[in-house]
């Protein structure tokens, strides 16, 4: 039986709506929403707005570009949480209005464990290869920052995560001090490749194990800053390559760190990345060169699937339709939501 899944996305300010096909993705569609760029950081109540604005022309043109009938949808999947409430509350009443109106299943998705299933989307044309069970995920996103244990494509087990800040919000964050456009990640990784790594020594806190802690960073990034202006006006602007570069360095050596850890004490070697962090060119090559000294498989995400999508929605739905884990229309969604 073909199954076909309506994917949506709306947990944060990226309006997404995607079909998948028996696992195949047929179509991936994203409105963002350029309204936060001169706030310097989303504002939750433009968000649930501007998604309303967006989520009907959205779900349109995935279904256009998926080249299918709006008859053809079988079950619809959406993002419960976490994430910002108000924007929550678009995707899961869009859902549940398309699933009473069409009379399919609904599907309720856990956006971190979603992030990580990207691992399972298959494209047509396409050959990759998929982890396999269990390996080790280092979820790094705007919001989170965690060290996952995955048994299956819905049983995962989180290890260790972060105590304060996200590895993404201390990258946003002190672009943010350097004056950078919201997100800064990008921005950073991008000045980081022109910088020299270590310019600047920054500092990195002592966790448990395998948790992680990024808000003593940005204080630290925050008050060298302030002393290095008082000396020289110009300083970001003279040696914002080298911040770049030497705060990207510390951000990875904290994040890799644990991750080796976390591979010596658990035993498992196929090691894989996941969520918007897991664009960073400098991740990318330290995995890499972990990799090759200690014998891991490794696993990165194409770019397009470390972002916020939907794909990586109707995917989960997918595992979940096969699975017969189905939602009641009673469900809420969820700001918090553990795995
Ligand atoms: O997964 P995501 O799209 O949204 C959340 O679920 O949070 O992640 C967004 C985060 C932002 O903090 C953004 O700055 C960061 O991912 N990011 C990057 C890069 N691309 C996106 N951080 C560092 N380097 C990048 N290339
Ligand atoms: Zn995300």
């Amino acid at each position: 039986m073909v199954m076909t899944i309506l994917g949506i996305e709306s947990s944060c300010d990226d309006t997404a709506a995607a079909i998948v096909d028996d696992g195949f993705l047929l179509s991936s569609t994203v409105a963002d929403q350029d309204v936060h760029k001169k706030y310097g950081g989303v504002v939750p109540e433009l968000a649930s707005r501007a998604h309303q604005q967006n989520i009907i022309p959205v779900v349109d043109l995935a279904i256009q570009q998926a080249g299918i009938e709006i008859d053809g949808i079988q079950a619809v999947a959406f993002t419960r949480g976490p994430g910002l409430l108000g924007s929550l509350l678009v995707g899961t009443s869009f859902a549940k209005g398309f699933a009473l109106a069409r009379n399919v299943p609904l599907i309720e998705v856990n956006h971190l464990q979603a992030h990580i299933v990207v691992h399972f989307i298959k494209e047509h044309g396409v050959s990759a290869s998929h982890p396999p069970f269990p390996f080790l995920c280092l979820l790094v996103s705007g919001g989170h920052t965690q060290l996952v244990i995955v048994h299956s494509h819905l049983e995962m087990e989180v290890i260790g995560q972060t105590i304060d800040d996200a590895a993404g919000e201390a990258f946003d964050k002190c672009a943010k001090i350097m004056g950078l456009p919201y997100p800064g990640g990008p921005m950073v990784d991008e000045l980081a490749r022109l910088g020299d790594p270590s310019a600047f020594g920054f500092t990195k806190p002592k966790t448990d194990p395998f948790n992680f802690s990024f808000s003593g960073l940005k204080t630290n990034f925050l008050y060298f800053i302030q002393d290095q202006l008082k000396q020289d006006e110009a300083f970001i602007e003279n040696r914002k390559n080298d911040l770049c570069a030497s705060l990207q360095f510390t951000i990875i050596r904290i994040l890799m760190e644990k991750l080796i850890l976390a591979s010596e004490k658990t035993g498992i070697r196929s090691v894989a990345l996941a969520g918007g962090v897991s664009a960073n060119s400098g991740l990318r090559t330290a995995l890499g060169r972990e990799a090759g000294k200690r014998g891991w498989d490794i696993y990165i995400p194409e770019v397009k699937f470390t972002m916020d999508n939907a794909a990586m929605i109707a995917a989960t739905g997918y595992f979940k339709y096969l699975a017969g884990d189905f939602t009641g229309h009673d469900i809420s969604p969820a700001a918090r939501l553990p795995f």
